[in-house]
């Protein structure tokens, strides 16, 4: 597919790995829908970073737990821009859940925003894909989806079916539309992850390093430019799936 000012959906690109990912489809030529939850001003920072005019660009707001709010984000997105070509799975969110204190609403929480979201996003939006006969789309899942940590249990299962999910719609939406899925092992830690668990995620890895939004956007890039791989989950992280 050529990329050049097609459109692309980054959910959650007003910071860290969503604002990297924009940054490189813009650098591909593409014309991109920031999509933000709370982060407007990074956003706007978003926006700043790509080439080319702010005017082919649009920054749109929406809460992706709210399946109607992600059909009137499509619509909007659509409206202005045109069809979008490439859909970025990107926004979740990321807590600890010790397994005997997890509430419902934590479980539910983390699965609307990291499962169900995705889900319809790419069913709101695969159809015209379809149609027009070409798309990628491109899910974040987690290194921890294979092995799930038992502090993490709702978060790592959420993963685990976005991973299923990809498979599934890899095989929906074939042949028009390629679906894959990168799966980072740690990439930006959260700014409270603590120290030790950190080393602890350097220790566990085979190339003894956390990874770079970078190498995450290269990953992206690859998905992006192949013609010819879908339903495959890319493992980003350094060896540790493998160590
Ligand atoms: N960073 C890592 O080391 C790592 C490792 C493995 C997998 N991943 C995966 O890679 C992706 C990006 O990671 P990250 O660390 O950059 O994520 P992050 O910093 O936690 O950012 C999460 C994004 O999700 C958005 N979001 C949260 N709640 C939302 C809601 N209700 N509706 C819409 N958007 C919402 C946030 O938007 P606002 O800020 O606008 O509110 C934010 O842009 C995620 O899918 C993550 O699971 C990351």
């Amino acid at each position: 597919m050529n990329l050049q000012d097609k459109v692309a959906l980054v959910t959650g690109s007003g910071v860290r790995l969503g604002q990297a990912i924009a940054q490189k489809l813009g650098q591909l030529g593409m014309r991109v829908v920031i999509h933000y939850h709370h982060s407007e001003k990074g956003a706007k920072q978003t926006v700043k970073l790509l080439p080319g005019d702010e005017s082919r660009h649009l920054i749109l707001q929406a809460d992706l737990k709210d399946v109607s709010a992600i059909k009137e984000l499509v619509r909007k997105a659509e409206d202005k821009s045109g069809p979008i070509s490439v859909l970025i799975n990107n926004a979740a969110d990321f807590f600890p859940t010790p397994f005997f204190s997890t509430s419902e609403e934590e479980w539910d929480h983390l699965f609307e925003l990291n499962l169900k979201a995705p889900f319809f996003l790419a069913q709101t939006i695969a159809e015209g894909m379809k149609k027009r006969g070409e798309g990628k789309i491109i899910n974040m899942v987690d290194v921890s989806a294979d092995r799930p940590w038992s502090g993490f249990l709702p978060y790592c299962t959420s993963k685990a079916g976005l991973s299923s999910l990809t498979i599934g719609l890899a095989r929906a939406l074939a042949p028009e539309v390629q679906v894959n899925a990168i799966a980072p092992g740690t990439v930006l830690p959260p700014p409270d992850h603590a120290e030790m668990d950190l080393s602890e995620s350097v220790k566990r890895s085979l190339l003894k390093r956390i990874g770079l939004a970078e190498d995450i956007v290269q990953a992206v890039e690859y998905l992006l430019k192949s013609d010819f791989v879908t339903g495959t989950i890319l493992p980003v992280d350094g060896g540790r799936s493998v160590y």
